[in-house]
Formats: C-alpha cells, structure tokens, sequence
C-alpha cells in the first residue's frame, strides 16, 4: 500500500512570552492511500495543531513530513498552495462557509481558484450537492440552512475537486448527535466511494470507530496506533461502495428516463402535462 502521508520527529512549539508549548512533541506516524485516520485525544492535547502541519496549514517547528513523497516543509508557499489545491480538500467543525454565497457558489469555490470554467463547476458543485441530499436547498444561503446542511456544504466543498486527502477537524461537533451520524456516514462513504483517504480529529471514541487506523494523542505524543482494517480490507470496502454508488446513479437514471417517457407518451396521446 502506498504511504500517502509520512510523518518524522514533527515537533511544534509555540512560544508564549518566555513560556514554551510543545504541541506537538516528536510525533512520527503514516498514513496509507485510501485510509481512514482518525486522530483522537480529549481537548488540547495537540490534535488540531498536528492536522495543520499535514495539511501545510502550520508551519512545524522540527521533523519531516512527507505528502504523496513531497517534503511540504521545503515547498515555497506558491508551490504548497498550489499542493493544497491539487491535492487537499478540508472540512471544519464551524463550517466555514461564505455568508453571502448560496450552496452552490460555496461549493464551486475551490473550483474557481482551480480555474475551472464557470459552465463546468456549476455543473460539479450541483452534482456534488446532489451527492450529499442537498438537491432541493441549492439557491438557499448557509443562514437559511440547518447545521446538518451547512456540513453536506461543507462535504460538497471539501470533496468538488476530487482531492487525494481529505482533512476534517472535528466535522460533527457542532452537531446534534443523529446528525453527526448521518454526516460521519456520508464522509465515510463519499471517500469510500473514490479511494479517498481521510485524516479526521475527534475527541469521541465513538467517532473514531470509523477509522482503519486510530492514533491516540495525549500531551502532544503518540499513545498508541491501532490499526482496524488491513489495505485488502479497505480496498474491498471501496470497491464495493463504487460499485453501490454507480448502481444507485444507474438507477436515478432509469427513473428520469421512464418519466420522460411517460409524459413523451401522454403528450403524444394529446393531454396537457397538468392531466399527468
Ligand atoms: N496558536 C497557538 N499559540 C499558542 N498555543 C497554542 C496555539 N494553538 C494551540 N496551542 C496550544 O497547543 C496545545 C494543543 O492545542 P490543539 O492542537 O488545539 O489541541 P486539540 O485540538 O487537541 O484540542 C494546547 O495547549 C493549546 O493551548
Ligand atoms: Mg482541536
């Protein structure tokens, strides 16, 4: 399996006037393609500051880190912004979302910094909000859309451009229990879908049951890896949710075209559309 994410003595220490903090404190771990990690401790003990300094988000005060075989540490900041963008997509516990944009031109963002046509990324963000339930709340704003819909934005944003690695602090804890159900099971299964690997923090162990492979963190340091599933496990699980999802799409399909034809044959039997 190949090592999408290496991680080598990484230290980050954060002065605060004459006092120290190591957040993160000599951490070396690895992530495989396609994985779900999760990064689990209770509150401050360094788990957000070690997704930063994956994600090129923070700079590291020592050791190496590897992405897809590239030392983000001695990338220029043009050259790891465009990293981030290629290959990088985040999910945040506030959302983040733009006030004064609509679901889809929150979701079509990273596709205009990708430059992408506006034709084209309207039709991806209107495919990606499909994706995650939000067919019928796409004109509405994040102000007019519950938590749960907010984060489906969010997934739809962090997922548009197809990112090799997704990043998510905390996703579902602003949520409602049910809620964090529904929007864990739609990450898992959105990143299933195309081999994605997923990096999450979480301080519940009941989300972190999720991931193939558990890092607990306490005080800045590694506790202990647990890994759950082997890559032929994941590789399975992946296949087959590909498989499910084109089958689900296959059957969207035949529905849209047996409707069509359905109101074709009442048209040409010379009722109006109401009478359908
Ligand atoms: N920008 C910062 N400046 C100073 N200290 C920080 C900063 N960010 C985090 N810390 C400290 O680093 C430690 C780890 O924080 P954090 O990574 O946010 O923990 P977690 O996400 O696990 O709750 C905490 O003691 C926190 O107070
Ligand atoms: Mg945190």
């Amino acid at each position: 399996m190949e090592k999408i994410i290496e991680l080598s003595h990484v230290k980050k220490i954060y002065h605060m006037g004459t006092e120290k903090i190591r957040a993160v404190n000599d951490v070396s771990f690895t992530i495989d393609k396609g994985e779900f990690c999760c990064l689990l401790g209770t509150s401050g003990s360094g788990k957000s500051t070690l997704l930063n300094l994956m994600a090129g988000i923070e700079k590291a005060s020592g050791g190496e880190i590897k992405i897809k075989g590239y030392d983000i540490r001695r990338m220029s900041e043009k050259n790891l912004a465009d990293f981030r963008q290629r290959y990088l997509g985040f999910v945040f516990q506030a959302y983040n979302l733009i006030g004064s944009m609509n679901a889809i031109e929150n979701v079509e963002l990273p596709l205009v910094f990708k430059r992408v046509s506006p034709e084209k990324r309207r039709k991806l963000a209107i495919k990606m909000l499909k994706q995650v339930g939000l067919a019928k709340r796409m004109e509405h704003r994040p102000k007019e859309m519950s938590g749960g819909q907010q984060q489906r934005v969010g997934i739809a944003r962090a997922f548009v451009a197809d990112p090799e690695i997704v990043f998510a602090d905390e996703p579902t804890g602003n949520l409602d229990t049910k809620t964090t159900m529904e929007v864990m099971d739609l990450i898992h299964s959105m990143a299933r879908r195309n081999s994605q690997t997923i990096v999450m923090v979480t301080h519940d162990p009941r989300l972190a049951d999720y991931g193939d492979k558990i890092i607990h963190i306490l005080d800045g340091n590694i506790q202990d890896v647990e890994v759950r599933h082997t890559a032929e496990e994941i590789e399975a699980e992946c296949k087959a949710e590909a498989e499910k999802f084109k089958e689900e799409m296959l059957l969207k399909k035949k529905k849209r075209e047996e409707k069509r034809k359905k109101l074709m044959e009442g048209l040409s039997e010379g009722k109006g559309k109401n009478e359908l």
